[in-house]
């Protein structure tokens, strides 16, 4: 009787190992018909033989071959998402449409430093784990739902990012948790703070006030989101994690804009940051100027 390494080399496949049973069958049963074939006993010995180990080849070839067909999990990091051109082209369009709807930049700038401060900011509020990276994710995919329409765009986007990191490898639960972030990041689409993956891209996205978001070149045909955003000239966003404290600190053209109408249009934003900070176990501190606002 072959060992199983000879077996092996009787075909890679379950397919070629059945074209083998097929044959040991065949011979079997031409010896049971012709009984009075001059064959010695011990070559139906071998045979018989045969025809069992090609039934236990195959069934050993044919438990490998299913567990191949699971896939396992992959660890994705924000790297692999980065290098899918789906995410490319989707974030590339999410901003085409903004454009088109006359609103700020919300491309690769935008999501980049999103995903940079909320892994930044789980990372130095000591968590070790994969928070960190999967909050990096979902800030980089927040705003994906805008390729669809900017209404309910949270929505869109968190079902757009689980189909994509589904289809990249990740984990049901870790896909699951990123879409769910994404789902939740805007407070005006009825967004709640359900994780620290959610508070770190609510408190990296509403901190991105800046006047490079502003696309309109003619000053004078600004509206207040536009003279908001470019009245800022700089947005710095740290995190104390021994007093437990994000601030946000702004410095703002006050002749470009005004305080009142910084709060005028983000007080939503500044509330919902607040929020996440205090999910997180921390104060949120707001500067504008060098004056503590909150
Ligand atoms: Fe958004
Ligand atoms: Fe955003």
């Amino acid at each position: 009787m072959p060992s199983e390494d000879e077996g092996e080399l009787f075909g890679s496949s379950v397919k070629v190992l059945h074209s083998y049973r097929h044959l040991a069958e065949v011979n079997w049963q031409s010896l049971n018909d012709h009984p009075l074939t001059a064959l010695p006993w011990d070559a139906w010995f071998v045979l018989k033989c045969s025809l069992a180990f090609a039934e236990k080849v195959i069934a050993r070839k044919c438990s490998q071959e299913a567990s191949a067909m699971i896939i396992e999990p992959k660890l994705i990091m924000l790297e692999d998402v980065k290098a899918s051109e789906k995410v490319q082209t989707f974030i590339r369009l999410s901003d085409e449409q903004m454009e088109a709807i006359g609103y700020t930049e919300h491309g690769f700038r935008h999501v980049s430093l999103v995903a940079h401060n909320a892994r930044r900011l789980l990372q130095e509020l000591g968590f070790n784990d994969r928070q960190p990276e999967l909050a990096a994710i979902a800030g980089y995919l927040h705003d994906v739902g805008n390729m669809i329409s900017r209404i309910m765009h949270s929505k869109t986007g968190a079902v757009i990012a689980l189909n994509l990191l589904l289809e990249l490898g990740m984990s049901p639960d870790e896909a699951g948790a990123v879409a769910a972030a994404i789902g939740n990041h805007d407070e005006q689409e009825g967004g709640a703070i359900i994780s620290p993956i959610t508070a770190a891209v609510v408190i990296a996205d509403k901190a991105d006030v800046h006047r490079s978001r502003v696309r309109n070149p003619n000053m004078a045909a600004f509206d207040i989101h536009d003279r908001i955003n470019y009245a800022a000239q700089q947005a710095l966003l740290s995190v104390n994690p021994r007093e437990r404290t994000i601030t946000l600190d702004l410095t703002i053209d006050l002749s470009i804009g005004s305080v009142f109408e910084y709060f005028e249009i983000f007080m939503s934003r500044m509330l919902f940051s607040r929020k996440a900070a205090e999910f997180l176990g921390c104060r949120y501190r707001l500067v504008i100027n060098g004056v503590p606002m909150l």
